[in-house]
């Protein structure tokens, strides 16, 4: 039988990656500082631990796993990277937890290991025009990301590759453009804007509104994570060590993504523009380079992962509040 790691398991990509691997028959231990809010875990094995404690680490990664996924992060949506007040805990953290379980790999000759970087690494200067971002694997240098999570995403994309190079190791990098959809954190400051506009139609009233930071006319894709999924299993199964892009190229404004929200309720409901972290002006991913290498790219409407997402928000919303008045 196969095997297989996932840090961050209790995660929202980490949950959904556990099941697949169980479907597909692995055995699969996960590990993370908490078990996942939303669903049970499928995992064989589930250990609550720290990865930036390097005793722990050597502990969970005790085999020769056939496949290691690291995506253990400090992270969050714009709420969380763009306001500065959580930068050195989200470099420290993550550069730490990468640090750690990629050298626990390599004491134990793992070599087939994924890692999870971000868009958040491209370049301001490439994403300030809202309809034409440019975010083609090669335009990362001279690197310029607006945030320190970004940085560290990029520094760590460059361990994994140094690792490959001086160690012959099969690590796998990819770029994750903004990945939702049901079990996704929708609450409590981490939230990104697909969770966020969800949340913010299904508590409001018919007749009411919703805030949306900045002016609305920001540009983002969305990727539903189901493909986010199926691209990270292609990927790290492949002769093709990357970095390479994992996202839509389905385009659009953050006010066009609230009314899609506020249609698939049927509420009536007016979109207030008010300040607040923004990240960069645009950003689309470029699916060109994982076309050619992987044969495959995701093609599933943003709609179609809305109206999943927004069924299980407001499913969400409605238990929380069932059980809060007893009924
Ligand atoms: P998530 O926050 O739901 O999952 C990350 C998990 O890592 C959390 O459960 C957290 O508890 C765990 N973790 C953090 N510090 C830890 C530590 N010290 N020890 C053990 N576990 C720890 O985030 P996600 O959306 O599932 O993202 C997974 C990965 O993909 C992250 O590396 C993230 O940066 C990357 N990524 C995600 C997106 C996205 O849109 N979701 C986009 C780009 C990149
Ligand atoms: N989160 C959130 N909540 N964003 C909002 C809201 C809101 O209520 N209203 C408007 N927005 C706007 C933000 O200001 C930002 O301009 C845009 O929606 C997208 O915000 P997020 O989805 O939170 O984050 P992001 O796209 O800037 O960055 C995310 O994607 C990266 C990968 O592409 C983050 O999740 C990063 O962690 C991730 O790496």
């Amino acid at each position: 039988m196969k095997t297989a790691l996932v840090c961050g398991a209790g995660g929202f990509i980490g949950g959904h990656l556990v099941k697949r691997l169980k479907r597909e028959g692995f055995w699969v231990r996960g590990v993370d500082l908490k078990f996942n809010e939303h669903a049970e875990t499928e995992a064989d094995d589930f250990v609550i631990g720290d990865l930036r404690d390097q005793t722990i680490v050597r502990t969970v990664i005790d085999r020769r796993f056939d496949e290691v996924y690291q995506l253990a992060a400090d992270m969050g949506g714009a709420g969380y990277i763009f306001t500065g007040e959580n930068d050195a805990n989200v470099m420290h953290n993550s550069a730490t937890i990468n640090l750690n379980v990629l050298d626990a790999c390599h004491k134990r000759n793992i070599k087939r290991i994924f890692y999870s970087s971000s868009a958040c690494m491209y370049p301001e200067h490439n994403q300030e025009d809202p309809d034409n971002p440019n975010c083609a694997e090669d335009s990362a240098y001279p690197a310029n990301p607006d945030s320190e999570y970004g940085w560290e995403k990029l520094f760590s994309e460059r361990l994994y590759l140094a690792y490959n190079r001086n160690y012959g190791m099969q690590c796998r990098v990819a770029r994750y453009h903004n990945i939702f959809g049901p079990e996704g954190t929708w609450d409590g400051g981490k939230e990104k804007a697909p969770a966020a506009m969800c949340r913010k139609v299904a508590l409001a009233g018919d007749g009411g509104d919703i805030e949306v930071w900045g002016d609305g006319q920001q540009t983002r894709s969305f990727l539903y994570i189901d493909e986010c999924i199926e691209g990270t299993l292609r990927l790290t199964r492949s002769d093709f060590a990357g970095p390479v892009n994992i996202g839509s190229e389905e385009m659009v404004t953050i006010n066009q993504l609230a009314r899609m929200v506020i249609d698939i309720s049927g509420k009536n409901v007016a979109i207030r523009n008010v300040p607040g972290p923004l990240g960069v002006r645009g950003r689309n991913s470029d699916n060109r380079l994982i076309g050619e290498k992987l044969g495959w790219t995701p093609s599933r409407p943003l709609l179609e992962g809305m109206e999943t997402t927004y069924r299980w928000i407001k499913g969400e919303i409605d238990r929380h509040h069932n059980r809060q008045s007893g009924s």
